[in-house]
């Protein structure tokens, strides 16, 4: 595993994007793995800016994302195809139908899970993996719990969880109690990963890099991977 540790969130965008960056330059047909949240917005924002600069061409990569709530109306500006769209696709030439998410409004969340699993493998599998943290160690929306899910699954979201996100909506009572994420089996299959971790993760970010391997901190389970890359804050 490395550890690369930069002043602040613009150094830790900037070198994230980087890293991104040169794994489309590497296999312009490469498949990345994506999330959503406060922490990688800057890098997308840096990908957007090599675009326009003309440094990366995005018309052969193809995305999957970690997740997606279940249950928002098609278009709802707080689904996970609205922040990926805004954030990244619309600004960049790549192409909208190979960019993938769950359906979190599926009729049927198991089989929406297993046709999003096949839909991975039959990528060939994730090239680079990105990666936030949650304060209580969860990737992706696994959540602490006893065992670490091995494929893409529906959950029920923790509290604490809701809770993080209600920033995002007017009120709590708006934030889907459900959604559908990859699983830990899933994100551990990527061939690269890169967890970038901002000025507020210090804490989370030291217990799951050096504490023990525990389904109890999701993120503790990236010890056993075999390309992890991290990016911290000095600033935590
Ligand atoms: C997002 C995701 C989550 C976030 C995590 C950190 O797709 O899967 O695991 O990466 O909740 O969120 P932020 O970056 O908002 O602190």
């Amino acid at each position: 595993m490395r550890v690369l540790n930069t002043k602040n969130y613009e150094e830790m965008s900037a070198l994230a994007a980087e890293i991104i960056g040169a794994q489309i330059l590497l296999k312009p047909r490469c498949v990345l793995g994506l999330a959503t949240g406060s922490s990688p917005i800057g890098t997308y924002q840096q990908l957007v800016r090599e675009y326009q600069a003309g440094r990366l061409d995005f018309s052969c990569v193809r995305t999957v994302n970690l997740d997606e709530y279940c249950g928002l109306p098609a278009g709802s500006p707080h689904s996970y195809r609205y922040f990926m769209d805004h954030n990244l696709f619309n600004h960049v030439n790549i192409r909208l139908e190979n960019t993938y998410l769950p359906n979190g409004t599926a009729l049927d969340m198991e089989f929406e899970a297993q046709r999003y699993e096949m839909q991975i493998e039959n990528l060939g599998g994730v090239d680079l993996q990105l990666l936030g943290i949650g304060h209580n160690g969860h990737i992706g929306f696994n959540e602490p719990s006893d065992s670490f899910p091995p494929t893409v699954h529906p959950v029920r979201l923790t509290s604490s969880t809701i809770h993080a996100n209600s920033r995002l909506f007017d009120r709590i009572e708006d934030v889907p109690t459900q959604a559908i994420t990859m699983g830990v089996g899933t994100i551990l299959k990527a061939q690269r990963i890169l967890l970038i971790a901002g000025p507020d993760k210090g804490e989370i970010v030291k217990k799951a890099l050096y504490g023990k391997v525990t389904p109890q901190i999701p993120a503790s389970v990236l010890q056993l991977h075999r390309d992890v890359t991290v990016i911290t804050c000095e600033e935590a």
